[in-house]
């Protein structure tokens, strides 16, 4: 995602109808506090925040990604992206023989739509594109994107309520794992306590309680891990939630690759000593803060991913990783000079363009290193190029 930092008490407001939204969005989150005794651990917080029923912020209509919404992501920035994976699509597609493609969470459809033009222009155009999609509004916007760009494709793409229980072929999961509700702790008098949200009047609050058994375990887990105790006061996120989606979506997958891209890092990364408030992120008009409480249903939520924790579930499931690469490598190595091989026969615009659109998807100070691909894989497959150069496997 592409945003501003700022800090929260120079947000723009929210316009009249989202703050009324956001209202409703709050009423329904103090119900279900009240309902839980009066306070709920983040995890539900977030997950009600993000997707509740008709309200929260990706299962209702708000904008979100775009230029109007709250981020921006990679397949919006550029088709570029969808392009160079789409060859690495085509290269797992050719291992498998006759596979699909599969998106969960496809945003607007743009990242379908370069993929499908490329995929048919390398010969790999696949029987089914399937999307996963949790928020009707963003299915809707997504058939709309397929039907004006390419309708040709359409009767391909395959709107699934839930996982597939079989799956050959590619999965391609662009900014998903950093969407999934996290929980929060903190370490105080050497004790593992669990962030909770109650209400104070009518605002959210921070509660601490002592962590229930399960989470205490994984902090114990991280601890043995990292090779250290986490110091008092110590804050930060763990998402038991993506490593049961990374179970899920390894289990169903028979052969062939996932590839999980998202901002995140390796787990000693994660919980380094100087990194004492977490990883957790809100995005409000192209603005980035700290507070996940203020505008519910209104602002995304989202944190960054520990890929170490990835790659533990997929090897549990049985999956191979398959190559840990910065967005960067991902892109220079799997046929970025490939997709621009006509540059200098373009007009000048359209040059200044292109070369805009790739220092944001490849420098290091925009998304090309904070963002990783990981690829996993069943079934024998070689890593497709952009997995093969400058491997950080490793150091997971
Ligand atoms: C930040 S958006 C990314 C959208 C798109 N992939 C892109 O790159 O533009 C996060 C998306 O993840 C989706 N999501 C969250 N949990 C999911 C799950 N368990 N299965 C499928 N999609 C999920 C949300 O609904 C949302 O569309």
């Amino acid at each position: 995602m592409q945003t501003n930092n700022v800090a929260r008490n120079s947000l723009p407001s929210p316009d009249d109808i989202s703050a009324v939204h956001s209202e409703r969005v709050a009423a329904h989150i103090r119900d279900a506090i009240a309902n839980a005794g009066g306070s709920i651990s983040f995890a539900e917080f977030m997950q009600l925040a993000l997707y509740a029923p008709g309200l929260g912020y990706y299962s209702a209509g708000a904008t979100k990604l775009g230029a109007d919404g709250d981020f921006v992501t990679a397949p919006e920035i550029s088709p570029l992206f969808g392009h160079v994976l789409a060859r690495q699509c085509a290269s797992v597609l050719d291992q498998v023989g006759a596979g699909d493609v599969f998106e969960p969470g496809a945003g607007t459809g743009a990242l379908a739509v370069a993929m499908l033009s490329k995929l048919e222009e390398l010969g790999f155009l696949p029987d089914r594109y399937l999307i996963l999609e949790v928020s009707a509004d963003l299915r809707e916007r997504q058939e709309t994107l397929i039907r004006s760009r390419c309708p040709q494709y359409l009767d391909r793409v395959k709107w699934i309520a839930e996982l597939p229980a079989r799956f050959e072929g590619v999965v391609v999961a662009n900014e998903i794992a950093d969407a999934i509700p996290v929980e929060r702790f903190r370490i105080r008098n050497r004790k593992v306590e669990q962030a909770r949200v109650a209400i104070d009047g009518k605002n959210f609050a921070w509660q601490f309680d002592l962590a229930p058994d399960l989470l205490r375990h994984a902090v114990m887990e991280i601890e043995t891990d990292i090779g250290r105790a986490l110091e008092d006061g110590y804050e930060s996120e763990i998402a038991p939630g993506v490593s049961h989606w990374v179970t899920d979506i390894s289990n169903c997958m028979r052969s062939g690759a996932v590839l999980l891209i998202d901002y995140g890092v390796t787990r000693r990364e994660y919980y380094a000593p100087d990194r004492v408030q977490g990883w957790l992120r809100c995005h409000f008009r192209h603005h980035v803060h700290d507070d996940p409480l203020i505008l519910p249903g209104i602002q995304d939520i989202t944190t960054w991913v520990d890929f170490s924790a990835v790659a533990s579930a997929a090897a549990e499931a049985g999956m191979d990783v398959a190559g840990y690469v910065t967005q960067a490598h991902l892109l220079m190595a799997g046929g970025l000079a490939e997709e621009l091989a006509d540059f200098a026969n373009l007009p000048i615009e359209k040059q200044v363009e292109l070369s805009g659109q790739v220092k944001l998807l490849t420098l290091p100070s925009e998304m090309g290193e904070n963002f990783k691909c990981m690829g996993l894989s069943r079934g024998g497959i070689i890593p497709p190029p952009g997995l093969a150069a400058s491997d950080r496997a490793h150091m997971l």
